[in-house]
């Protein structure tokens, strides 16, 4: 048998299928969104989908893990992004909590909808078809999510799918998110040709992160490409250094009120002489 080297193989695999870079369709773009301000940034740049993640607890919120993010986070989180989200899709994740029974967890994403989320996000692996199928009996828009999954306890931050084994269990897990009717399916810290192979083997569109170029769309944490979480990662770039302008601006104005630069009287509005000299009991009205 002839073994072909893995990028002739999947190459023309996705040119077959169509897939987007092959194509006139864009990718989609999917970055996270946690408050109503930077919704609106990221719909007027043009992302497709803004993702309420439960990275939401570590990012915004100060926890230390995804795992103390509750339910009552995510709703006033979605509200906030729905606020300025316009057309764009939200999404938001089932947390940690949501996770203890296929029912609390329906209920959960039933709650998520309510409060502004067109679809859930639900992290899978190995005994969640329970919970998938049940999303699907309910006619619940979700959003599959594979590879690393932070909620997943004692799981390490690092590629899935480098062995064969867990190739396998990551595109039958795939399979069957796409036989439960899921919306998008996210691939997160994949290699590069799994996710390929992944993403030519099932309809449903993938979403990668640390996934390589060969999904059907991407996405990010805004905090990592605006150089504002306190790591960095090989999965993402930073765009713009935001977080250094935020410092600078913070240093400047600390410096500023500190040294009598900031306010002046530009800053602040005056009352009419009379009104002065009557408080001052100078006049009497
Ligand atoms: O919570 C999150 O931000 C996520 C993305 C990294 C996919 O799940």
């Amino acid at each position: 048998m002839v073994l072909f080297p893995v990028t002739i193989y999947y190459f023309p695999l996705l040119k077959n299928r169509g897939l987007p870079h092959e194509s006139e369709k864009k990718k989609e773009v999917m970055l996270t969104a946690y408050d109503y301000q930077t919704a609106r940034y990221a719909v007027e740049a043009g992302v497709d989908i803004l993702l309420v993640g439960d990275s939401l607890g570590t990012n915004v919120l100060g926890y230390s893990s995804v795992h103390d993010v509750t339910l009552s986070d995510m709703l006033h989180h979605t509200r906030a992004v729905k606020r300025g989200a316009g057309t764009a899709i939200v999404v938001s994740d089932l947390p940690y909590t949501s996770m203890k029974t296929p029912e609390k967890c329906r209920d959960h994403a039933q709650s998520l909808l309510e409060n502004g989320a067109d679809m859930v996000k639900i992290e899978v692996e190995t005994g969640r078809a329970p919970y998938l199928d049940l999303l699907n009996r309910e006619k619940i828009p979700f959003c599959g999510h594979i590879g690393f999954t932070p909620q997943t306890p004692g799981l390490s931050v690092s590629l899935q799918g480098k062995t064969a084994r867990r190739a396998t269990e990551l595109l039958s897990l795939a399979k069957h998110i796409e036989h439960a009717g899921a919306k998008y399916l996210i691939l997160e810290l994949i290699p590069y040709n799994i996710a390929a192979h992944i993403t030519s083997s099932v309809q449903t569109p993938t979403i990668g992160i640390g996934a390589g170029p060969y999904c059907n769309g991407e996405v990010q944490v805004w905090y990592d490409i605006c150089g504002i979480s306190e790591k960095t990662y090989r999965h993402t770039q930073v765009f713009a250094p935001v977080g250094r302008e935020i410092r600078t601006a913070f240093t400047e104005y600390v410096h500023a009120v500190q040294h009598d630069r900031f306010p002046t009287i530009k800053n602040a509005g005056v009352a009419p002489e009379e009104t002065l000299l009557t408080l001052t009991g100078e006049i009497h009205p």
